[in-house]
């Protein structure tokens, strides 16, 4: 499992929440490695720990035991502060609410990740994302006079022009109409394509989870599949099971 092309892996992640007297064994023992440059999602219905691997995976949430890896940094042992850089410097992030800025305007949300720690602005990589995004004149609003999809490509031009070793998406694709959704899985899936660009994506939805090169599923805090979606042949295989699984709840 300690692969170098594995950009991100966890070793028997364990992770308990604390809810009041009760604890909720959310992980149970998870191994798994995120090679460069593909495009993974987890799969699984609500409460199966997607979003509890993903924050672990990000350094949003500590483990309760095992090790997370990202790229050459053990994340389990370190401190608030130096998690906290890892993920500026290292992670890219979308969720399902976006999570713009609202007094500043898109273009202000894109480049703050990178300019606020005094990195490098790649200008033709902004140009990029922002054509290929088609929000170039919306650059000047601030999130509340853009929709939603608006918001969520605003959302992952700034995940993607800081380069991050991996974008993790938490249900990118939720408050979004099936449309929209569905050009915001290409964008995912081009940026692997063309940027070579790691991307996480929780889902609940098996059509999205069809758009990733390999699905990860999810039961009770277990890998209860792990599915090459690129060799063609199981993508049936790996939606029946997500859809097996969610009506087992
Ligand atoms: N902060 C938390 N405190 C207590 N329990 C939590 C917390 N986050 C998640 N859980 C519980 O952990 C389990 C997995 O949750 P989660 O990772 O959010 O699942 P998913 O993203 O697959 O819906 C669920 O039982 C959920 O209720
Ligand atoms: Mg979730």
């Amino acid at each position: 499992m300690n692969m170098p092309e594995h950009i991100s892996r966890a070793v028997d992640l364990v992770k308990v929440h604390q809810q009041g007297q009760a604890q909720i064994r959310a992980l149970d023992s998870v191994t798994v490695g995120f090679a460069r440059g593909r495009f993974t999602a987890i799969a699984g219905p609500s409460g199966s720990g997607k979003s509890t691997l993903m924050h672990c995976l990000a350094g949003l949430d500590s483990a309760t035991s095992g090790q997370v890896m990202l790229g050459d940094t053990e994340l389990t042992g370190l401190s608030d502060r130096e998690l906290t850089r890892v993920r500026r410097d290292k992670v890219g992030f979308v969720f399902q609410s976006f999570n713009l800025l609202p007094q500043l305007t898109a273009l202000e949300n894109i480049v703050l990740p990178v300019t606020m720690t005094g990195r490098f602005l790649d200008q033709d990589l902004l140009d990029h994302l922002v054509g290929v995004l088609g929000i170039g004149d919306r650059m000047s609003h601030r999130p509340a006079e853009l929709s939603g999809g608006q918001q969520q490509r605003v959302a992952l031009a700034r995940a993607l022009l800081a380069r991050p070793a991996v974008v993790f998406a938490d249900e990118p694709t939720g408050n979004l109409d099936s449309r929209t959704g569905a050009e915001v899985l290409d964008f995912l899936r081009r940026s692997v394509r063309d940027l070579c660009q790691t991307v996480v994506m929780v889902t609940h939805d098996p059509r999205a989870a069809a758009y990733a090169d390999r699905v990860l599923v999810l039961a009770d805090g277990r890998i209860v599949d792990d599915v090459d979606v690129a060799s063609g042949a199981d993508v049936a295989q790996a939606l029946q099971s997500v859809a097996t699984v969610g009506r087992a709840r």
